[in-house]
C-alpha cells in the first residue's frame, strides 16, 4: 500500500512519518516544498498521477499561534483551502482510496458545550482571532464529506487537539501555548530569570495531546473502513494554563514569580475534545504528559543549542 504523506517535515507530518516506518511501511511517498508547492494545482496533480498512491495523509497546512492567526488571516484561509482543494480533488482524479484529512479542534463554535461531540460543528460562532484558519479547515471536512456523499468515497476528517512534541515551532509569536511555554521556561533556567511571564490570565482551560498519540491514530484509522466522516482525536482530560506553567517549573525545577498578562487575549476559554467516538472504534490516546514532555524537552534543549 503506497502513501504519500503530504507535510512530511512539519510537528504531526514528522511523527506520522516515524511511525509509518516503525510499523514497517515500506512504500510511503514523501516529497519537500521546494520540490512541490502544495499551493500549485497543476503541480500536486500531475504529481499524484505520476506517484499513484492508494492513501493521502494531508498533515500540510500553514499553522500558527493566536498572535500570527490574528494578523495573517489572509494566507491562513487562503494557503489551507488552496493545499486540502489540491489534495483531495488530485487524489479523487488519481483514484486514491483513501484520504486522511487533519484539521484542528478550532473548528468547533467557540461556545460550544464541553466536551465538544463531533455534531457540534457548525452550531454557532467561531473563535474570532482563528476564524479565516478554521473556515478553511471545516471546508475540507466538509468537502471530505461531500466526495464521500457524491463519489462514495472513502475521506475521513481527523480533529486533533492542541498537540506538542519533537519538531515543534517555538517562535516566539507564532507558536502554540505548550511550546511557547517550554521556550520561556527554559530561557528562565539558563538565563537565571526571576520571573516568568505568561501570555494571558492562565485561566483557559485546554486539552494537550502528545504528537505521537495523533500519529498513531492516523494509522489506526487508515486502516479501518468506519461509516463516520470526522473523528475527534484528544486526550478527553484539560488542565488550566496554570497547571501546564506550574508543571514546567516542578519539571524544570524553576524558582521564579509568575506574572500573567492579561492585556493578551485568551481565546476560547475551555476547549476538550469528547473522544467517545474514537474510543468506540477502540482507539484512544496512551503518552503521559509526563512522558510526552521529557521526549519533546531533549529535542527542544538539542535544538535550542544548535541555534544559540
Ligand atoms: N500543532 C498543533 O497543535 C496541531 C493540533 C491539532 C491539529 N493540527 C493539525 O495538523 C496538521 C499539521 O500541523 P503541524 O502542527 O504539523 O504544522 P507544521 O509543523 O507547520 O507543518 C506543516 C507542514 O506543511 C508543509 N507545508 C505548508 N505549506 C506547504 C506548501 N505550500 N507546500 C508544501 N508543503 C507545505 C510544511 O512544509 P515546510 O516544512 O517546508 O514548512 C510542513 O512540513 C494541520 O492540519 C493542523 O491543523 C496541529
Amino acid at each position: 500500500m503506497s502513501i504519500f504523506l503530504a507535510g512530511h517535515k512539519g510537528l504531526v507530518g514528522s511523527a506520522i512519518l516515524r511511525k509509518l516506518r516503525k510499523k514497517n511501511y515500506k512504500k510511503i511517498i514523501t516529497i519537500s516544498r521546494k520540490n512541490l508547492d502544495l499551493l500549485d494545482q497543476k503541480a500536486v496533480h500531475s504529481f499524484l498521477k505520476k506517484k499513484k498512491p492508494k492513501v493521502v495523509i494531508i498533515a500540510a497546512a500553514k499553522v500558527g499561534g493566536v498572535y500570527h492567526n490574528n494578523t495573517h488571516g489572509a494566507d491562513f484561509i487562503y494557503e489551507n483551502l488552496q493545499i486540502q482543494n489540491n489534495l483531495i480533488h488530485g487524489s479523487f482524479k488519481n483514484k486514491v482510496k483513501k484520504v486522511i484529512f487533519l484539521g484542528s479542534s478550532c473548528i468547533y463554535p467557540k461556545k460550544s458545550k464541553q466536551p465538544i461531540k463531533e455534531k457540534y460543528l457548525l452550531t454557532g460562532k467561531l473563535e474570532e482571532t482563528n476564524e479565516p484558519y478554521a473556515v478553511a479547515k471545516i471546508a475540507g471536512v466538509k468537502m471530505c464529506e461531500a466526495y464521500n456523499k457524491q463519489y462514495k468515497t472513502k475521506y475521513l476528517s481527523l480533529m486533533p487537539t492542541n498537540t506538542y512534541g519533537p519538531n515543534d515551532n517555538y517562535h516566539t509569536n507564532n507558536s502554540h501555548f505548550f511550546p511557547a511555554l517550554i521556550k520561556k521556561a527554559h530561557e528562565c533556567k539558563i538565563k537565571k530569570q526571576k520571573i516568568f511571564k505568561v501570555w494571558g490570565s492562565g485561566k483557559p482551560l485546554r486539552e494537550l495531546i502528545f504528537v505521537d498519540d495523533i500519529a498513531d491514530a492516523c494509522i489506526f484509522f487508515m486502516n479501518k473502513n468506519i461509516k463516520d466522516t470526522i473523528i475527534n482525536i484528544g486526550t478527553g482530560k484539560d488542565m488550566r494554563i496554570k497547571d501546564y506553567v506550574n508543571f514546567l517549573i516542578k519539571k524544570l525545577k524553576l524558582k521564579v514569580n509568575i506574572k500573567y498578562d492579561n492585556k493578551k487575549p485568551d481565546g476560547v476559554f475551555r476547549k476538550v475534545l469528547d473522544v467517545n467516538l474514537a474510543r468506540k472504534y477502540g482507539w484512544k490516546s496512551k503518552i503521559s504528559l509526563e512522558k510526552g514532555f521529557d521526549i519533546t524537552y531533549k529535542d527542544f534543549e538539542k535544538k535550542y543549542k544548535k541555534n544559540q
